[in-house]
C-alpha cells in the first residue's frame, strides 16, 4: 500500500505515541503527530528536522473543546487542508489520580480521568473520521488490557473504567463509521517502559511502537472493530 501513507499520531510527544511516529517513519510513512506543547516536544520537533517534510507537528489539547476543535478544523481550511488519513492512532491517556480508588475519587479526579480517556478520544475520532481514507482506513485507540471486563483481576479500579468506557465508546463510533468500510481498533500496547509504565515495564517502547504498528497495518481493509494487543493477539471484552 505503498500509495497510502499518512498517519495521524496522537500523544506523540512522548511514550509510545514519540515511538509510534519513529516506527512509521521507519517504514516510509508521512506522520501528523500531536502535542499538547509543540514548542516543549523537543523529540518529536527532532524527529520533525530529521525527516523533512514528512511530520507535521500540531497542537492539540484533547480536553480543550477549542482546541479539539481547532484541530480538525484545520483539515478543511487550515495547514492539514486536503489531507486524507490512512490510519489514525488515537493515543494520548493518563494513568488518573495516585489512590486510583472509585472510593476515593473526587468528582474532578474522575472527570478529568474520563475526560482525556474516554470522551475526548471519542469526540475527536468523531471529527477526523471524515479525513480517514474510506475502504482502507483505520481508526486506532491506545486502550490497554485493564479496559478488559473479563479479564479484570480488580484494582487500578478507576483506569480500568476508563479503559471499558473508551471500548464501549469505540464500538459506538464504529456504528457510525463502517459504512465507509473503516477499521476501528483497541489497541493494548502492552506494560511498556514509559513515564506511565515505569522502568519496570516488561516491554521496550520501541518493541511495542513496532508491534502497533505492524498490527495497524495488517488490519487496513478489515472492516470490524477488534480489541487486539501489540501483538496482534485478541482480547477478551
Ligand atoms: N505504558 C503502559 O504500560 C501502557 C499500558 C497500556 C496502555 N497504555 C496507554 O498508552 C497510551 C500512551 O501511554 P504512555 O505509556 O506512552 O504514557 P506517557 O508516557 O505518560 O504519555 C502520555 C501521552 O499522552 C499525552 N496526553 C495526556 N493527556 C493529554 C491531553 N489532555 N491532551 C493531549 N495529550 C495528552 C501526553 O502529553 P504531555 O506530554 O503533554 O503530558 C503524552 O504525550 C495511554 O493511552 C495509556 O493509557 C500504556
Amino acid at each position: 500500500m505503498a500509495e497510502h501513507r499518512l498517519a495521524l499520531v496522537v500523544g506523540a510527544n512522548r511514550g509510545i505515541g514519540l515511538g509510534v511516529v519513529k516506527a512509521f517513519l521507519a517504514r516510509g510513512w508521512d506522520v501528523i503527530a500531536t502535542a499538547r506543547k509543540p514548542a516543549e516536544a523537543i523529540a518529536l520537533n527532532a524527529l520533525a528536522s530529521g525527516s523533512p517534510g514528512r511530520v507535521t507537528v500540531a497542537a492539540l489539547e484533547l480536553n480543550d473543546p477549542a482546541s479539539l476543535d481547532g484541530f480538525a478544523a484545520a483539515f478543511d481550511n487550515g495547514a492539514l487542508a486536503g489531507k486524507v488519513l490512512d490510519i489514525a492512532l488515537i493515543n494520548a491517556g493518563v494513568a488518573g489520580p495516585a489512590h486510583r480508588s472509585a472510593s476515593q475519587a473526587t468528582e474532578a479526579e474522575t472527570g478529568a480521568l474520563m475526560m482525556t480517556n474516554a470522551i475526548a478520544p471519542i469526540r475527536l475520532a468523531r471529527a477526523v473520521a471524515p479525513r480517514v481514507r474510506a475502504g482502507t482506513g483505520v481508526i486506532a485507540f491506545t486502550s490497554s488490557v485493564m479496559g478488559s471486563v473479563a479479564l479484570n483481576p480488580g484494582g487500578h479500579e478507576l483506569y480500568r473504567a476508563s479503559k471499558a468506557a473508551l471500548n464501549s465508546l469505540t464500538r459506538g463510533l464504529y456504528a457510525e463509521v463502517s459504512g465507509r468500510k473503516l477499521t476501528v481498533l483497541s489497541l493494548h500496547p502492552g506494560w511498556v517502559r514509559t513515564d506511565m509504565g515505569g522502568p519496570g515495564a516488561a516491554v521496550s517502547v520501541e518493541d511495542s511502537a513496532r508491534g502497533m504498528v505492524d498490527v495497524m497495518l495488517a488490519q487496513q481493509g478489515r472492516h470490524h472493530h477488534v480489541y487486539l494487543d501489540y501483538q496482534g493477539k485478541e482480547i477478551a471484552w
